[in-house]
């Protein structure tokens, strides 16, 4: 795996891997000690143009934790401020010797470009790119349901909300498809796209029918910053339809789990008891998020590392 740009580009043994590998990795959290040498001399870069709380600290716990460098960018209090282009960026970031960059950006493709331009030899991983993907939420989404599921083949998952908008539902359906499992997108039809032919899933506008049928929810978040008021529905309107409250819960399979990527609209997609409840796993996807990343940076780096040392 040289880099990380859709989850479209895994394979189902490839998919299969990365979690094996992440369970591995998970095991590490449990341990007083929780460093692997892996990656040592190593740099890895997170490059973030779009703000992040769980992404971009967990890359960088997941590339400490396997001994790399890491080198933290954000565009604010950056020369981006002053008009550097990603070009100038991604060059003084190879001058540097990055070995991989995370890239987050607000336009869709932005870590496509990276990879793909020629403007840096390292490996590029998509750490959410607009509104286009977001494939290591995907892996981590995953990891949490398998852990909870075991095979997610046959699974029903449910993706709930502002599938518009997310990255994180079109790499989750994309990866959740690769593993076997029957998804369905539920949203206004305000907030999902107007061709879907290429999604591989099934789409409700009625989130109650829906819910007795779900082994997993995941509640998407309202981006109200990319959208604007002309179509979105009031709030009050939006949590009555399509919040996941206490009463829904109760809709849900015994052994069903909720999910939300974060951060969340506590009270709008999501009440705060249902957060709060033992069927959330949202704190735990936090912790696998930390194992699926250092499965990734292992994946792409370790096997040059060896190579080299070969040499
Ligand atoms: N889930 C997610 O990408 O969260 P952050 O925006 O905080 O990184």
């Amino acid at each position: 795996m040289k880099h990380l740009l859709s989850a479209a580009d895994l394979s189902r043994d490839e998919a299969d891997l990365v979690l094996d590998t992440a369970e591995e990795m998970r095991s590490l959290a449990d341990r007083p000690i929780k460093k692997l040498p892996a990656l040592r001399g190593r740099t890895v870069v997170n490059l973030f143009f779009e703000d992040s709380t769980r992404t971009r600290i967990s890359f960088e716990a997941a590339a400490k934790r396997l001994s790399a460098d890491v080198i933290n960018f954000s565009a604010k209090g950056s020369s981006v401020s002053k008009g550097e282009s990603l070009k100038d960026t991604a060059l003084t970031l190879q001058a540097m010797g990055a070995d991989a960059v995370v890239c987050r950006h607000g336009s869709s493709g932005a870590p496509h470009l990276l990879a793909k331009s020629g403007w840096m030899t390292g490996s590029v991983v998509n750490a959410g790119d607009g509104t286009h993907e977001h494939p290591t939420q995907a892996l981590l989404d995953a990891f949490t349901m398998r852990r909870h599921l075991g095979s997610l083949e046959g699974r029903r998952i449910t993706i709930v909300g502002d599938v518009l908008h997310s990255r994180v539902a079109r790499s989750n359906v994309l990866l959740l498809s690769t593993l076997g499992a029957e998804v369905t997108v539920v949203a206004p039809p305000t907030l999902l796209p107007v061709d879907m032919s290429n999604w591989p899933c099934g789409t409700s506008y009625d989130f109650d029918s829906v819910l007795p049928k779900s082994d997993a929810v995941m509640m998407l978040r309202v981006q109200r910053e990319r959208m604007n008021d002309a179509y979105f529905p009031s709030a009050r309107e939006y949590s009555r339809r399509y919040g996941l409250d206490r009463n829904r819960m109760a809709q849900l399979p015994d052994e069903a789990i909720v999910l939300h990527p974060g951060p969340m609209n506590r009270g709008m997609e999501i009440s705060a008891e249902v957060a709060d409840s033992t069927r959330s796993v949202i704190v735990e996807q936090v912790t696998n998020g930390v194992a699926i990343r250092m499965a990734v940076l292992y994946l792409m780096l370790s096997g040059s590392n060896e190579e080299e040392q070969k040499a």
